[in-house]
């Protein structure tokens, strides 16, 4: 296939909107503010436009299979879904499907998960084994990944032990995630995040446990899908109740090696605004169904909504974060979302989301998109949530046991995603297009992509 080229403008600074910058609300702080909220990276991105057909074509989707699925570090499941020797966890990316095992030593090891008789996948679900055993004929593999049993022995003289070891991938681990690497030519995962640990650092998300998770199939490509939350540029189109809260266009983007980060302020008012809320509409904004609607918080006269969410949402962690009286308010209050290439998307501070798209098996229209809370807990960590799966036509709201009132802002963005899936496949022109500034982190996306499919 002949690859459709990106479309480049010169790297460098552009304008900003109007309003606060983030490093102005930062400025307010009365606590210390850390430093990698300080941080700004250098504007080296050129790319700007994407040819559609990277988001349609069958031929583009076996290229990332290739050059991307199997060749990077990816999320594949937390440390916490294997904790027992003997627990197994299915990872599938397009059509491979990989086994995390928590061994008797208590290492995790991946396996390509794929019977080395007959091929039969060896684990249809996640559980608890003291073995590997196939379905199909019986033959079985130590938790280790050494061959165990075959079953009537004699008959397969021309089997040698060795060589049937099921074959391993790379696993790493970081933050409480199990990150696999399928090629064996690999760097480190450490390298690999370069400074992505400093910057959690002070939200150490090992520390937290799987309250939540969802996963949904939509009816678009996984790129097109992830690219929804990856900018705030579509709150003012998308989600105009928050206007009054959000200082959407005001977001702050950075992009660094591997992994870029948007910082968006809430309970500050939209630049998009032609009317001035007060710091009640700002509240209710966030809080409250609707505008309109009877407050759920009140904002006292002395304090800004933003101080006021600060300090609420420092008494809700107060029990489980021994380090929440020295977070400043803007950590308490914003969302500060993190992109790991190619599809993890750990959100920073308490914000609690973090976000996995991936295709669907080989289909390039379709994804797999998947909602995890992480939450703070004291004492014992409870129990990891299990994967609650929504169908293609299951709405969000099937999903609001576990994200309140969050649902419906995941269903206005999945409104979208479908519409945009039948747009780029009947377009008549050649590329989508992406801001200098708002798009900061797709472009860097594209740029790695980019440098993978040609690596
Ligand atoms: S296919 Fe697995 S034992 Fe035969
Ligand atoms: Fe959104």
């Amino acid at each position: 296939m002949a690859i459709e080229p990106l479309i480049e403008i010169p790297a460098g600074e552009g304008p900003r909107s109007s309003g606060l910058s983030y490093q102005d609300l930062l400025d307010l702080e009365t606590r210390p503010v850390p430093e990698t909220l300080r941080e700004q990276s250098a504007r080296e991105i050129p790319v700007v436009k994407v040819p559609i057909d990277r988001y349609t074509s069958r031929e583009f989707h076996d290229l990332e299979v290739e050059k991307v699925w199997k060749k990077v570090w990816q999320f594949a499941c937390r440390e916490e879904d294997i904790p027992e020797a003997g627990d197994h966890t299915v990872y599938d990316i397009a059509d491979m499907s990989i086994l995390c095992v928590r061994g008797p030593d208590m290492q995790i090891r991946a396996f390509h998960n794929v019977c080395l008789h007959r091929g039969r996948a060896l684990k249809d679900f996640d559980g608890r084994s003291d073995e590997l055993r196939c379905p199909f004929h019986g033959w079985s593999w130590n938790l280790d990944g050494s061959l165990k049993e075959i079953p009537c022995r004699w008959d397969f003289p021309h089997v040698e032990k060795d060589e049937y070891e099921l074959p391993q991938v790379k696993v790493g681990t970081w933050g409480g995630f199990v990150f696999i690497n399928m090629d064996p030519h690999c760097e480190p995962l450490s390298n690999f995040l370069g400074d992505l640990p400093n910057h959690f650092e002070r939200w150490p998300l090992e520390k937290r446990y799987k309250e939540a998770h969802v996963a949904k199939l939509m009816r678009c490509n996984w790129k097109a899908n992830q690219e929804a939350f990856m900018e705030a540029y579509h709150v003012v189109g998308t989600h105009p109740q928050m206007l009054a809260g959000i200082g959407d266009a005001n977001t702050q983007y950075d992009a660094w090696d591997t992994f870029s980060r948007a910082m968006t302020p809430n309970m500050t008012p939209s630049p998009h605004l032609t009317w001035e809320p007060t710091q009640q509409d700002q509240i209710n904004s966030m809080m409250s169904a609707s505008l309109d609607s009877p407050p759920m918080f009140n904002v006292p006269e002395d304090m800004t909504a933003r101080q006021m969410l600060g300090q609420m949402t420092r008494m809700q962690l107060q029990n489980t974060v021994p380090s929440v009286q020295s977070l400043t308010d803007s950590e308490l209050s914003d969302s500060f979302y993190y992109s790991l290439f190619p599809n993890f998307h750990p959100w920073a501070a308490y914000n609690r989301i973090v976000y996995r798209f991936r295709p669907y098996g080989n289909e390039p229209d379709k994804a797999i998109m998947e909602v995890i809370y992480l939450s703070p807990y004291q004492g014992t960590r409870p129990s990891p949530a299990k994967v609650h799966w929504l169908d293609f036509d299951e709405p969000w709201s099937n999903a609001s046991k576990e994200f309140g009132s969050l649902s419906k802002v995941f269903a206005q963005d999945s409104y979208n995603l479908p519409k945009v899936q039948k747009g780029l496949a009947a377009a008549n022109h050649s590329h989508v297009t992406f801001a200098n500034y708002q798009e900061t982190k797709i472009r860097h996306f594209h740029s790695l992509l980019e440098k993978h499919i040609n690596a």
